[in-house]
């Protein structure tokens, strides 16, 4: 292995959490053919296959398997590396890994904002991805703070909520439903449904909620991205339930509506979440606090004031 790079075994790590050579190239801003010749070369560092395709999937050998588990353990102890140097040079220099529910990236580069004018020598990682990669992510403690909905029950975490994230129903303008007061479940129900992908916790949520008041969807697409979802919506696939934050640039001319259906909006809260045990380096310890002290205020401060208002 001495001929391996930390390169390559990034690509890798992407390629094989993801089970995809293509979403690999896309995290990492890197072509499909670069990540298929950086997998093939380490593949033949290591002498074996790595990957095997069968039908349209693809799996990791078990070869494959031991490399994944070592690369985390490499990054792992990288990231702590990372910590030990950035406490050495307090607030004045380093990164803060962040990982962020989609529905939260609405807001979370706002609440960035002041955050980096205060402590400019900072560098700033943002990862964006679904409740279900969140939790992965979290055992495998890559990032310094998980901002969520859902914290982990089986996971020994410390968690705080600091901003509510309410999910509301929308439906385009022209919608018959638009201007109808108090929609049941029942007539949400004859309604085409837009989901979220499995493994979002927006469609955990909207799932729960349906089951309980024994209601059955007519669910139509899947969709894995809030914005696909949106323009679907406005452009009368069907209506959807997302974060009310994923409406937060959209201006008086938008083509979507809010409808006013019982059980709505379902409460949540965005919750800033680190393993128990985690030692927060200067940065993520200042970060965290400024969350709690600032976090909402700065939110407000900065919203779009459009459909939210
Ligand atoms: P999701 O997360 O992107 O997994 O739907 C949103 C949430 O749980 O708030």
């Amino acid at each position: 292995m001495q001929n391996a790079t930390l390169h390559q075994l990034k690509v890798f790590a992407a390629v094989a959490s993801h089970n995809s050579f293509t979403r690999a190239a896309e995290e990492l801003f890197l072509t499909q053919p670069t990540v298929s010749m950086q997998v093939k070369q380490l593949s033949k560092t290591v002498g074996l296959p790595l990957f095997e395709q069968v039908g349209k999937k693809l799996y990791l050998t078990e070869a494959g398997r031991e490399l994944y588990a070592t690369c985390q353990d490499v990054f792992a102890r990288l990231a702590q590396f990372e910590i030990a140097v950035a406490d050495i040079k307090g607030l004045k220099q380093g990164t803060l890994r962040i990982a962020v529910v989609t529905t939260a990236k609405y807001v979370i580069p706002r609440i960035l904002g002041p955050f980096c004018r205060r402590y400019p020598g900072i560098d700033i990682s943002l990862t964006v991805t679904n409740h279900q990669r969140m939790l992965d992510s979290l055992s495998g403690n890559q990032h310094d703070l998980y901002i969520m909905s859902q914290p982990p029950e089986d996971i020994d975490v410390k968690v705080q909520p600091f901003l509510e994230n309410p999910l509301i129903v929308l439906a385009s303008r022209s919608h018959v439903l638009a201007k109808q007061p108090q929609i049941t479940l029942e007539r949400l129900a004859e309604e085409t449904f837009i989901m979220r992908e499995p493994g979002s916790g927006t469609r955990k949520e909207v799932q729960k909620l349906f089951e309980t008041n024994n209601v059955t969807l007519n669910t139509k697409l899947d969709l894995g991205s809030n914005e696909t979802i949106k323009q679907a919506v406005a452009g009368g696939l069907g209506i959807a339930v997302l974060s009310k934050h994923t409406l937060s640039l959209e201006g008086s001319n938008s083509q979507l509506a809010i409808l006013d259906v019982e059980g709505f909006p379902i409460k949540r809260h965005w919750y800033v979440v680190h393993t128990t045990g985690k030692h927060l380096s200067a940065i993520a310890q200042a970060f965290y606090e400024y969350l709690m002290n600032e976090g909402k205020q700065v939110a407000e401060e900065t919203a779009f004031q459009g459909l939210l208002s």
